[in-house]
């Protein structure tokens, strides 16, 4: 079974990208799960807290998380034609000490995708991701790209996509997605 941890970069209660992780788990093919995770409860990155040892521990249980997984994927808004900070602490967080990154990040697959009410659907967030996965040394997916544009049309009330064309989008970005996990797992 290949585990991906699905991170969602919203805090809201209504967000459309966790709502979409949800459709997420739901359309992953048969031999991959979707873990549905949320980056509430990391505090704001504080260069102290790391020099006396103080790690978080809800950092500390994402990264078990992440470990415990063979990719990761993130589920980015955007913010301002980038990734909202809220989400980029998080993995600065995630990414400390830096003696961590091997464990955590290095090699591992990470897919973006993304929602927003805008034509673009998070696309420039997706992009502003690309030199943090990079330096992390991960294994970014470039074989597919999901952008979900008007969210606010794009799910019913219960956070379900409801055009049938979308639904084929992500259902055909995690097949792709999925057959590049395995693909690198046989490397190992
Ligand atoms: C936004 N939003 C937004 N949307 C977009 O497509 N491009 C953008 O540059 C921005 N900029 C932006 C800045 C800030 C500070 C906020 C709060 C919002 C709108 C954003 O996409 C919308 O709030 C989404 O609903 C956020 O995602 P979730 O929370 O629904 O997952």
């Amino acid at each position: 079974m290949i585990g991906i941890l699905g991170l969602s970069g919203s805090l809201r209660a209504g967000s459309y990208n966790t709502a979409l992780l949800r459709n997420a788990a739901e359309l992953v093919p048969a031999g991959a799960r979707v873990e549905q995770a949320s980056i509430r409860g990391i505090p704001l990155y504080d260069g102290d807290d790391e020099l006396r040892g103080e790690i978080p521990p809800a950092v500390q249980a994402l990264k078990d998380r992440i470990v415990a997984n063979q990719a990761l994927l993130i589920v980015t808004p955007e913010y301002n034609n980038s990734m909202p900070g809220v989400a980029k602490n998080a993995i600065d967080w995630l990414s400390r000490p830096s003696s961590d990154i091997a464990r955590v990040f290095r090699d591992r697959v990470v897919g973006i995708i993304g929602a927003s009410p805008g034509a673009r659907g998070s696309a420039l967030a997706q992009v502003a991701w690309l030199p943090v996965l990079r330096t992390l040394g991960t294994r970014p997916w470039f074989g597919g790209t999901l952008y979900v544009a008007n969210a606010g049309k794009a799910f019913d009330a219960a956070g379900r996509l409801v055009d049938e064309g979308d639904r084929d989008r992500l259902r055909r970005y995690l097949e792709g997605f999925v057959e590049y996990i395995t693909q690198m797992e046989t490397l190992r």
